[in-house]
């Protein structure tokens, strides 16, 4: 059983507050699309994955209390909601892609006339529900694609994994991305150590990963992001695994920030680097990196700590929550539920499963 950041019967959402983790586990209840916009902008849930399956949960738990007068009252409703969401947090593609895809499949479940409100009103629940489970498979394959082909490549039998943010359990609807590669690589005894990086300003890697990486009793240490360097000079580390919140068409990935500079990192030391995501994470209608927004966040989240300043008062910041790593430093390749691409084949490579 790994840990559970969505919880979900029909008419029921709640989330692990992740503002609280590790010290406190507590769930809150999700009863409409604006606590839902609400939690994924405070990042009480985060994750491109989960931004996706939560914001699109909160929409079932609405429709399942809220009636219509009509089939486009609903269609209108849903759009509108569904639209909204995909503002809370603009870099990772998960929600927008669920926005378009649900968009369309109302659009053309309301052009039926002989379905009434209440019908599509119960398809859509059953599909944002299905998110769930499509996830945690998609994983589990994205992990084994990761870990065999890192294993391939290995000159150990056991392999030492540096991974950045969090792209577990708590960034995923379960099992996880990156983070899947890593319990594949456990599970299969393959795994000789793990380090994961603090991950500032958010510490979604000390605070959260770490959290579940000691919770799933794997051989894991923690290290300062300015740590990376040194750790790839001295210590044998067989690859980089890090998760994705927009993959573009040549392959140009954001991720957290700091992400850019451990691939910089992974090259000079020839060490694979390698992001692990779904499609549902690939945005084929940008060309290149340069093309996505990223999100900056508040200044609060570098100059205080639970609340109490650690910068010098008066220091100005700057706090981009997302960098861009381009894809000639993508050296290991971009794993999928579809197997592992080099970036400049993915577009290639997973077009016929768009
Ligand atoms: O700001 P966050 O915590 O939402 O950022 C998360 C990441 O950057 C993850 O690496 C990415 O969303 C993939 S999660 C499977």
């Amino acid at each position: 059983m790994t840990l559970q950041a969505i919880r979900y019967e029909r008419g029921s959402l709640e989330i692990l507050d992740q503002l609280l983790l590790p010290d406190t586990s507590q769930y809150i209840p999700i009863v409409s699309t604006e606590d839902g916009w609400q939690a994924i902008k405070k990042m009480q849930v985060r994750g491109a994955p989960a931004i996706a399956i939560v914001g699109c949960l909160s929409l079932a738990v609405e429709l399942e209390e809220k009636k219509f007068d009509s089939v486009r009252d609903l269609q209108a409703f849903v759009e509108e909601r569904l639209n909204y969401l995909v503002t809370a947090r603009p870099t990772a593609v998960n929600m927008a892609d669920a926005a378009a895809r649900f968009i369309s499949f109302t659009k053309t479940l309301a052009a039926q006339d002989s379905l009434s409100q209440q019908d599509l009103s119960l398809k859509l629940i059953e599909e944002f529900e299905s998110m769930l489970e499509k996830d945690i498979c998609t994983n589990k394959k994205i992990g084994q694609y990761g870990g065999e082909d890192i294993v391939a490549r290995s000159t150990t039998s056991k392999v030492c994994i540096l991974t950045h943010c969090n792209t577990g359990s708590l960034a995923t609807a379960g099992y996880g991305t990156a983070l899947g590669v890593i319990r594949y690589l456990h599970e299969k005894s393959k795994l000789d150590q793990v380090f994961c990086t603090e991950t500032r300003p958010y510490n979604q890697g000390s605070r959260l990963t770490a959290y579940e990486l000691v919770y799933e009793k794997m051989n894991a240490t923690l290290i300062c992001d300015s740590m990376a360097a040194i750790l790839m000079k001295q210590k044998n580390i067989s690859a980089v695994v890090v998760g994705a919140d927009r993959v573009v068409a040549n392959g140009d990935t954001a991720n957290k920030v700091g992400t850019y500079q451990l691939a910089i990192v992974a090259k000079h030391h020839k060490v694979p680097f390698y992001v692990a995501c779904p499609l549902t994470t690939y945005d084929g209608t940008k060309e290149t990196g340069e093309e996505i927004v990223i999100e900056e966040r508040p200044a609060t989240e570098m100059t205080t700590v639970k609340g109490v300043q650690v910068a010098a008062e008066g220091i100005q910041c700057w706090n981009p929550a997302f960098d861009v790593t381009p894809a000639s430093l993508i050296t290991g390749g971009i794993i999928t539920e579809y197997g592992v691409f080099p970036p400049g084949k993915l577009r290639q490579g997973v077009e016929q499963y768009l």
